[in-house]
């Protein structure tokens, strides 16, 4: 599931830490950043790599939003909704989404493009309401920025 390349880096990852334990976040981010998302299959390889309890891995995917267990659009639009972007605007950011694409929280464009998740707090709230696309964040948004941006990474493809 990984090459010989890769497993130097999880080497060199592992090499920053006293315990694999602490290594399970960046290695679960070279597998989605492979992959997409983090499989079932994925969780039981990086606790075998890492000699750590898959309960302990699955731990931690399931913690972090930023892990993603099922397939994802190409473009992952990660909109904030806590508490400093709600009240700036996060609904309208939803909304703006859902007019211009079609598709909620939790969902996915047909041809597997985009997909709309959920956030907890960014740690950009001063920029609020704010998204991250994959791990760009966009701040201040407003329903002129979200259609350029859909535009932009439309065309892109
Ligand atoms: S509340 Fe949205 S980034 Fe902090």
């Amino acid at each position: 599931m990984f090459t010989e390349e890769e497993l130097k880096h999880v080497d060199e990852i592992k090499s920053h830490y006293p315990t694999n334990l602490s290594a399970v976040m960046g290695v679960l981010h070279m597998y989605q950043d492979k992959y997409g998302y983090i499989s079932d299959e994925g969780i039981t390889f990086i606790a075998k790599l890492l000699d750590v309890p898959e309960e302990k891995v699955l731990g931690v995917v399931t913690f972090y939003e930023m892990y993603h267990q099922h397939k994802t659009g190409k473009y992952k639009l990660q909109v904030c909704t806590n508490v400093s972007c709600m009240l700036r605007g996060s609904d309208m950011v939803l909304k703006t989404i859902k007019d211009k694409i079609g598709i909620g929280i939790g969902e996915m464009t047909a041809d597997g493009l985009f997909s709309v998740h959920e956030a907890e707090c960014l740690g950009s709230c001063g920029t609020a309401p704010m998204m991250s696309v994959n791990k760009d964040y966009h701040e201040n948004l407003t329903p002129e920025k979200i259609n350029e941006l859909i535009d932009a990474l439309k065309a892109q493809g």
